[in-house]
């Protein structure tokens, strides 16, 4: 696919990708979607040890779903556009390698959900998150009134929610919704920092801990099963045999994502 509204690159094994429509404030209209669907399904060079997002320009991640495609929207045209956007979130939340929300600016709306779709979230000084449908007379439809809830609990998730409250980064770190505050400028270092340890690691055991937490919140999985099997899983592979073998050796392990 030729990607428009995205742009990827590749460091250290490690892709990039810039949601790159910074006029807009790199709103999230259907093309911005349907080209992260396809880098989340199969655009990803294979051997990543994880992905950064961040958006393009110092002033905004993503200042949300782009509003100037809502017009002529009925019940019928919105809920679609909803299930689009959550199958293209949910790819993200699973997706089989740790990507990490590098929030540089407006993480608004649909920003905020794909940030929290995300496994982790690095917040720039300049970050700011918040809910801010309800101004629209619409809901969060990425996703938002799950993880928000998900992520800082159903009290604080319910005043965000519907005061529309935009809140800056030191806050979204004390609520638990960004992992780290770094100076503006570097949130892509620090969620490389991040990914470059996560990379030295037994890369089945890390899609394993991505399926197993994602587990616990899926009300039909039990997710104690879940981990039971996954532990299996990972004890059946190669690099179970030399991450125990280095241990004892006294050496580094040497894992080959198998
Ligand atoms: N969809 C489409 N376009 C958007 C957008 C969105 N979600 N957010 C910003 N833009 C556009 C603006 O329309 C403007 O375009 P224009 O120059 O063609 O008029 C441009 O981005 C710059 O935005 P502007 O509002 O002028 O910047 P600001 O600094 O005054 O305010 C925000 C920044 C983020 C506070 C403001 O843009 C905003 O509230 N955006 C909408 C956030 C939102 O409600 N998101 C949830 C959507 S469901």
């Amino acid at each position: 696919m030729d990607y428009q509204n995205i742009l990827v690159r590749y460091e250290d094994n490690i892709a990039i990708v810039t949601i790159n429509r910074e006029k807009a404030l790199n709103a999230l209209n259907r093309r911005t979607f349907a080209e992260l669907r396809h880098f989340f399904s199969e655009g990803a060079e294979k051997n990543i040890i994880g992905v950064i997002v961040t958006g393009a320009g110092e002033k905004a991640f993503v200042a949300g779903a782009d509003i100037k495609e809502f017009d002529g929207l009925d019940q019928e045209s919105a809920a679609q556009l909803s299930r689009n956007g959550q199958e293209v979130f949910l790819s993200i939340e699973r997706y089989d390698k740790p990507v990490i929300a590098a929030v540089n600016g407006f993480a608004l709306g649909g920003g905020c959900e794909l940030a929290m779709a995300c496994h982790m979230r690095v917040a720039g000084g300049k970050a700011r998150f918040g809910q801010p449908e309800v101004n629209l007379g619409i809901i969060p439809g990425y996703g938002g009134t799950q993880r928000l809830v998900q992520l800082i609990g159903k009290g604080k998730a319910l005043e965000l929610l519907m005061t529309a409250d935009m809140i800056k980064a030191d806050e979204a770190h004390r609520l638990g919704l960004a992992n780290h505050v770094v100076e503006p400028g570097e949130e892509v270092a620090k969620a490389k920092e991040i990914l470059l340890k996560i990379g030295t690691k037994a890369p089945v055991a890390v899609a394993k801990i991505i399926e197993c937490v994602n587990a616990y919140f899926e009300p039909l999985v039990n997710g104690i099963e879940y981990e039971i099997n996954a532990f299996g899983e990972t004890a059946n592979t190669e690099d179970f045999k030399e991450g125990a073998a280095a241990f004892v050796e006294k050496r580094k392990a040497e894992f080959k994502g198998r």
